[in-house]
């Protein structure tokens, strides 16, 4: 079945770089018109650009998710959403014990606060204009932990019950709220890592022995985007070559 977008708006959070810059070139070219959204202005109107190019409808804004005044004045300006991917984030890391408080808070506050932040704002629109689809981007980490990345772990575990708890509340405006929880992806910014020797040996720990590519969450995301996953709500999708269910 073809998943198609058209006449859809999107909202794409953190567009400026990685999987969603990705996810942005997945729903235009499904036909939605899709902003790219992130703190580098320069850099997501580069990517909208880009995609304009290639025939799709696209366009760019300046959105910082920790910034309270940023997130009102961008959705006093912008147009209702029919679908938000809330994929803006941040890893942190480093041993618990010695983590300042300030790093855990700002990881809390990008991946946890400032997903709800744009969630709720985008809602408000959507229960105005008759429903939409937001899909958080957690992580497999949200339901396993590992090393190393605790304000991470708790921030995506957060994120996945958040997902639950909006699904609830606003199923009644006809806002389905979906988590999709990518495990590890290669992107630019972690291939010197999986190049390296720790990183061979992490591969070998996932059950189908490779990394996703970021064309593996492609049907995923359009699905919890367009309306054939009308009765998902709620949902947690791991898409991660059985890493979830590798061996104890
Ligand atoms: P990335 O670092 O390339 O992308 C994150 C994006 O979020 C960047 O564009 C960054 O500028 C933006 N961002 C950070 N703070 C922001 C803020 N305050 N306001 C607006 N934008 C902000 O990393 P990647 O890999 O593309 O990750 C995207 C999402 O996917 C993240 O939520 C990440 O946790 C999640 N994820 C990634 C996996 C992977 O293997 N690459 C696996 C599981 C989840």
């Amino acid at each position: 079945m073809d998943i198609r977008l058209d006449g859809k708006r999107a909202l794409v959070t953190g567009a400026s770089s990685g999987l969603g810059v990705h996810f942005a070139a997945v729903l235009a070219e499904a036909g939605a018109h899709v902003t790219l959204a992130a703190r580098r202005i320069e850099r997501v109107q580069g990517e909208a650009e880009a995609l304009r190019k290639r025939g799709c409808s696209a366009d760019a804004a300046a959105l910082d998710v920790t910034s309270p005044e940023g997130v009102a004045g961008f959705f006093e300006a912008a147009p209702a959403f029919d679908i938000l991917i809330n994929n803006a984030g941040i890893s942190g890391s480093g041993a618990a014990i010695d983590m300042p408080l300030e790093e855990f808070q700002s990881v809390l506050d990008t991946n946890l606060t400032g997903a709800f932040a744009v969630a709720q704002a985008a809602a408000r629109a959507m229960k105005a204009s008759g429903g939409g689809s937001i899909v958080n981007i957690a992580s497999i980490l949200g339901i396993r932990v590992s090393g190393h990345v605790s304000a991470y772990c708790a921030s995506k575990a957060a994120l996945v019950q958040l997902t639950k708890a909006l699904a609830l509340e606003w199923a009644r405006h006809d806002i389905r709220v979906n988590a999709l929880c990518p495990g590890y992806i290669e992107t630019p910014i972690n291939a010197d890592f999986f190049a390296s020797e720790p990183g061979r040996a992490l591969i070998t720990r996932i059950p189908q022995r490779r990394l996703g590519k970021p064309s593996d969450l492609d049907l995923p995301l359009l699905l919890f985007a367009s309306d054939q996953s009308a009765y998902m709500t709620g949902s947690v999708l791991a898409v991660d070559g059985g890493h979830l269910v590798s061996g104890l």
